[in-house]
């Protein structure tokens, strides 16, 4: 690490005791921050999709770190019954939970509904996170002072006209694969914005952050979707990103500085390293957010029965 960064690792205060989810936590800026919480002595949970890439990341912490507090737990942001049963076999736990970064994405992706139907980056990015998050925010409440990560991109200012799309989410046709993250990765900020608001009276701080340009292997869907020959470009290009150790600096941020805390940074939207900056105005729409809460609060309750959030407003 080079100086000059106005927050690095040495800056992470002791967080014995606290515990923490961070999804997508097995790769790329997900699994330095998941390690990252587990050296300062958090129980850290890696949410992680698959059993084969998840555990081996646990492991790896582990010995990294020489800390046993790091577990693994299976979640597929891709189906609204896998995320609803981390979120179970989480709870199940009684344990209390003071930090969640959502943090798992996928980027430009070919068009793909995921299994319940819905656009698949808008699906992972979004809506799996936002079942996720409101699951376990009882227990979030209730292990107050607590944090909410919500890892967004740049990207959010690729997105569509309208911001979100809501009649056209699922239209092929209707936007490209960069406009798909850009509206999803938007979301990740209007959904922090609306949260925010229904956190009002707590001690639950909820931001919301742009990592940097980094390398790690995000770039996956381009290559998947667009052809091979994008490997190459990539490869030159990634020789100026920064590092996953670099690019986790923000989150660690938002989900571990006192500052958030002193300074009362709420719903707020963070770039590297952990400089507040404005989003778009897409960004800063609260109409937009509200609507972008209702409909995926009836999405999901379409997908899962009207009782789902019963208990997630307690
Ligand atoms: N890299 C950048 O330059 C950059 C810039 C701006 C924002 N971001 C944001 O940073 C976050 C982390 O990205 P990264 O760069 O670290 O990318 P990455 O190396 O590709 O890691 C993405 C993580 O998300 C997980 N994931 C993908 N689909 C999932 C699903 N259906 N269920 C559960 N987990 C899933 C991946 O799991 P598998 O390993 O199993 O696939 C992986 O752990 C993303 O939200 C991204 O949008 C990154």
């Amino acid at each position: 690490m080079f100086s000059g960064k106005r927050f690095s690792f040495d800056n992470i205060p002791d967080l014995s005791g606290k515990v923490a989810i961070v999804t997508g936590g097995n790769t790329g800026i997900g699994f330095v921050t998941a390690r990252e919480l587990a050296r300062k002595n958090a129980h850290v949970f890696v949410a992680s999709r698959s059993k084969d890439r998840g555990e081996p990341a646990v492991e790896l912490i582990k010995k990294e770190t020489k800390k046993d507090a790091v577990e693994f737990l299976q979640l597929d942001l891709q189906s609204l019954n896998s995320v609803k049963l981390a979120a179970e076999t989480f709870l199940a736990r009684n344990l209390p939970l003071h930090i969640l970064v959502n943090n798992a994405g996928i980027m430009a992706t070919a068009f793909e509904k995921t299994p319940d139907g819905i656009q698949d980056q808008f699906g992972v990015n979004h809506i799996g996170h936002f079942l996720f998050t409101l699951l376990l925010l009882p227990t979030i409440k209730a292990s107050a002072p607590s944090r909410i990560v919500n890892v967004s991109s740049n990207g959010h200012h690729r997105a569509p006209p309208a911001g979100i799309e809501f009649e056209k989410l699922n239209d092929p046709n209707a936007h490209n694969s960069i406009q798909r993250y850009g509206q999803s990765k938007l979301a990740n900020i209007l959904f922090t914005i609306e949260l925010n608001k229904r956190l009002s009276g707590t001690n639950v701080y909820c931001n919301s952050l742009h990592p940097g340009a980094i390398k790690t292997e995000l770039t996956r869907g381009i290559v998947a979707n667009w052809g091979s020959w994008t490997k190459p470009i990539i490869s030159i290009i990634q020789l100026f990103l920064l590092t996953p150790d670099d690019g986790a600096l923000t989150q660690l941020y938002c989900a571990t500085s006192p500052e958030i805390e002193e300074k009362n940074f709420r719903g707020k939207y963070f770039v590297p390293f952990g400089e507040i900056e404005e989003p778009s105005a897409q960004g800063k729409d609260e109409e937009l957010a509200k609507k972008l809460w209702d409909f995926s609060e009836n999405l999901i309750k379409e997908k899962l029965g009207d009782d789902i959030f019963s208990k997630c407003y307690a």
